[in-house]
């Protein structure tokens, strides 16, 4: 089908352009506004913060791609409209936004038109076409001393806004001014998005569903001599029978190829005996879950696999239990990091003392990544890991496992979701381990919900121990 957008007139007379509008929103309305009341309490009546929709680009040799929305614009209007920009100051929201044209929606679906927006998002002063901004921005900016701006989005915005300022402020006349601060606006959404509402937990609490399904359909039709992209299928299929997405490209991994940490080639041939590591899990309503488990392809662990997955297991249960309040994410680290230390340590694979293996950070060799990072509306979600930004320099954690003092890591606090996900990799050229060893490469990932009390694993329906899993294998 080709593209023929603008048709004259004559010819748009003869379409009928008057489409059914049923348009749904995902993301409640009290969520969003609250999210608004949220955001504006941490502005100053002198802040205006600006943010901009994604941008999609006109490759000519593409036909058209899934849209995805900028992940802060998301989360402050629920909207995948583009191109947008948000201006909010501590009392208003402004929207710059073309009324959609009849004509393109025939080609790409209904958008919400501005009186649509407007009743969804009641907190919104005022709507203006896109190409209004340039002229009205410098209106908002006058007489303010900062802006929160997302540099990096756009090259274009980037350079108008910075351009324009400094002419601005140059030429600055009597009775105005305009802002001399600019603030990445990661600064205020990292600091709103680390913590997570009741909508958010609930949300991600039904996808985690799907992800378990996936997870646990692929181990009931796994049989080796398959490739790793008919697994990669069964995990697809899951998520889009509820219409999710994967939250990223899925890692379906068997033998050796679990050792590279972001392999996505997925096309190796499954062979008996092997271990495979799935890193896969569904996203829907923008919302992300991230899950690890590694299953043995004939279903059972042999005894070294069975050794190095229950280290890699119990590394993450201690882990787990130092994601509470009074730690941060590098005490849950350094919890995992030093169950995994003592496990070299005792099947002799690193023979120094624990202490000196961890200055040199010796176990990098065979765990050579963290152990957790936040989850939500991106897989590796904003947020903060240490304490340094305006909104976050009190909540520095006194904590017992990390190793440096000076840092002022930030810590937990309820209702943050992360991932724990500690591994062991034993790549196949290495010369320092039992031939036996060589190829196995075990990652368990969970999400946790920090809570006033215990964590929560949000991924405790996923299996995780030796028995579950080759007990769902063996039916
Ligand atoms: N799936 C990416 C990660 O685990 O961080
Ligand atoms: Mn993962
Ligand atoms: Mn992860």
């Amino acid at each position: 089908m080709n593209d023929k957008r603008h048709l004259s007139k004559n010819v748009q007379n003869k379409l009928n352009l008057n489409l059914p509008r049923n348009l749904t929103f995902d993301v409640p309305k009290k969520e969003l506004g609250s999210r608004i009341v949220r955001l504006q309490s941490l502005l100053e009546p002198s802040d205006v913060l600006i943010l901009f929709s994604s941008f999609p680009s006109n490759h000519p040799n593409a036909m058209y791609q899934r849209f995805r929305q900028n992940s802060d614009f998301f989360y402050l209007t629920g909207l995948d409209i583009y191109p947008a920009i948000l201006v909010i100051t501590i009392n208003d929201v402004f929207l710059f936004y073309n009324e959609p044209d009849p004509e393109e929606e025939l080609w790409t679906g209904v958008r919400p038109n501005h009186q649509e927006i407007k009743s969804y998002l009641g907190f919104i002063t005022e709507i203006y076409p896109f190409n209004d901004f340039k002229e009205k921005i410098f209106h908002f900016l006058e007489n303010k001393t900062q802006i929160y701006y997302p540099f990096g989005i756009s090259e274009e915005y980037d350079h108008f806004i910075l351009n324009q300022l400094e002419q601005r402020i140059r030429r600055g006349r009597a009775l105005s001014y305009y802002p001399t601060r600019i603030t990445h606006s990661y600064e205020i959404l990292f600091e709103l998005r680390i913590v997570k509402s009741p909508y958010e937990i609930e949300t991600i609490k039904e996808i985690m569903k799907i992800t378990k399904e996936a997870h646990i359909n692929v181990w009931k039709n796994t049989q080796p001599g398959m490739y790793e992209y008919e697994l990669h299928s069964i995990l697809l299929k899951t998520f889009t029978k509820y219409n999710a997405q994967e939250a990223y490209p899925s890692i379906v991994a068997s033998g050796s190829n679990a050792c590279i940490l972001h392999y996505t080639n997925n096309n190796s041939v499954i062979r008996p005996g092997e271990l495979i590591l799935i890193d896969a899990a569904a996203s829907k309503y923008y919302l992300n879950t991230d899950i690890t488990r590694t299953f043995p392809s004939n279903g059972k662990f042999n005894s070294i696999q069975r050794l190095i997955y229950n280290a890699v297991l119990e590394a993450q249960k201690k882990a787990i239990e130092y994601s509470k309040l009074g730690y941060c994410m590098e005490d849950s680290h350094f919890a995992a990091v030093d169950v995994i230390v003592d496990f070299l340590k005792e099947e002799h694979i690193l023979k120094e003392s624990k202490q000196e293996i961890l200055e040199k950070e010796l176990y990098k060799t065979y765990y050579m990544h963290r152990t957790g990072h936040w989850i939500g509306y991106d897989v590796h979600d904003r947020g903060f890991y240490i304490s340094y930004g305006k909104f976050n320099q009190e909540k520095v954690c006194k904590n017992q496992f990390h190793k440096n003092h000076s840092i002022p890591y930030r810590r937990f606090e309820p209702n943050m979701i992360c991932t724990v996900e500690p591994g062991l990799y034993f790549s196949p050229w290495l010369d320092t381990i039992p031939e036996e060893w060589k190829g196995i490469g075990i990652r368990i990932e969970d999400n946790v919900l920090i809570t006033e009390d215990e964590p929560i694993v949000l991924s405790k329906e996923v299996p995780k121990s030796i028995e579950e899993i080759e007990s769902i294998m063996k039916n």
